[in-house]
């Protein structure tokens, strides 16, 4: 097999940054070597709290959590996503304590330390706002320059957005970072609402890993106040796992379609603030382009998902 891709994790769980955590641990491809937080979803504490009780339910809390930024960098954005993935950000699941306390580095330290230290290529998924990359790119530039990829779950190219008619979530959470990290010139991949929003998790996948194990079971609880929104709000019978799908580009590059992008954060205070102005009249050769994923293939990519969350009970699908 080759080489292992060295992984970060930035995220604020949530329930599909849990899914997301589950399959980078489910995956051989990657090692994940560390997992920073981040506000979004709900608080920083939480967030942290439940990154370390994801990993423990995987038996990784040997995985380092570093903490990050509570806030954005400019102008404060107090909204999250409680009523989507419940109070506490798990829908409603409490996970047993893990065993782990929190590394005593701010997150940026730790992760200049690991991509400076690093031999091979570091690729990081950033499933959260993108607070941490910015401020990395702001405090260690030459750090942030030797990120391998750079793989964001975030923006709209053609779909609008999720939280206001213009933005979705994690961009609009911080605008400024986000514009500062597209406009940086790191080998950047954007997978935003083109693709994740096809990408629909049905009841029959979720009923194959509840019934692979204890972990597979935990994650289903996890989801199904997911299930219960998008019935509520969407009419849907199924749920969009957006951070997993940002996860399985990170692990299996190429399962996107990507398409070299201009691409322009609004941070504007107007109604589009927060939204992905994406340039799809040519592709690209600007150096600071990024790779935006245009196609997916929902079936293979749910597929994918499912096997490898059955996986961490031992299971085959
Ligand atoms: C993004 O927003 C968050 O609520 C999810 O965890 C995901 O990262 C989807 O817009
Ligand atoms: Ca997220």
């Amino acid at each position: 097999m080759t080489e292992r891709i060295p992984l970060v994790i930035d995220t604020d769980p949530g329930i599909d940054d849990a899914l997301a955590v589950l399959l980078a641990l489910a995956s051989p491809e990657v090692d994940l070597r560390l997992v920073t937080t981040v506000h979004g979803n709900v608080e920083l504490e939480q967030v942290t709290e439940n990154a370390l009780r994801v990993l423990h339910l995987a038996g990784r809390s040997d995985v380092p959590v570093a903490v990050g930024a509570r806030a954005s960098l400019i102008h404060p954005q107090p909204e999250r996503a409680g009523h989507v993935h419940g109070a506490a950000g798990l829908g409603g699941v409490e996970l047993p304590p893990s065993p782990a306390g929190v590394d005593p580095r701010p997150a940026v330290t730790a992760l200049a330390e690991l991509l400076t230290a690093s031999p091979t290529p570091v690729t990081v998924a950033a499933i959260g706002p993108l607070t941490n990359i910015a401020l990395l790119l702001a405090v260690h530039p030459e750090a942030a320059a030797r990120i391998g990829r750079l793989v964001v779950m975030g923006g709209s190219a053609g779909r609008g957005g999720n939280v206001t008619a213009a933005a979705e979530f994690n961009i609009w959470s911080d605008p400024e970072a986000a514009q500062a990290v597209f406009g940086a010139g790191l080998p950047t991949v954007m997978v935003g609402l083109d693709v994740t929003l096809p990408t629909v998790l049905t009841t029959d996948g979720i009923d194959r890993f509840a019934a692979a194990g204890p972990v597979g079971r935990t994650a289903a609880a996890i989801l199904q106040q997911y299930v219960d929104h998008a019935k509520d709000v969407y009419g849907t019978p199924g749920v969009v796992v957006h951070d997993a799908l940002a996860l399985t580009e990170a692990i299996a590059p190429g399962t996107l379609g990507t398409v070299r992008r201009d691409v322009v954060v609004d941070t504007t205070l107007g109604a589009g603030r927060g939204q992905t102005l994406v340039d799809r009249r040519s592709v690209s050769a600007s150096a600071t382009a990024v790779e935006v994923a245009e196609t997916v293939d929902p079936a293979s990519a749910v597929e994918f998902l499912v096997q490898r969350l059955c996986l961490l009970d031992g299971a085959r699908a």
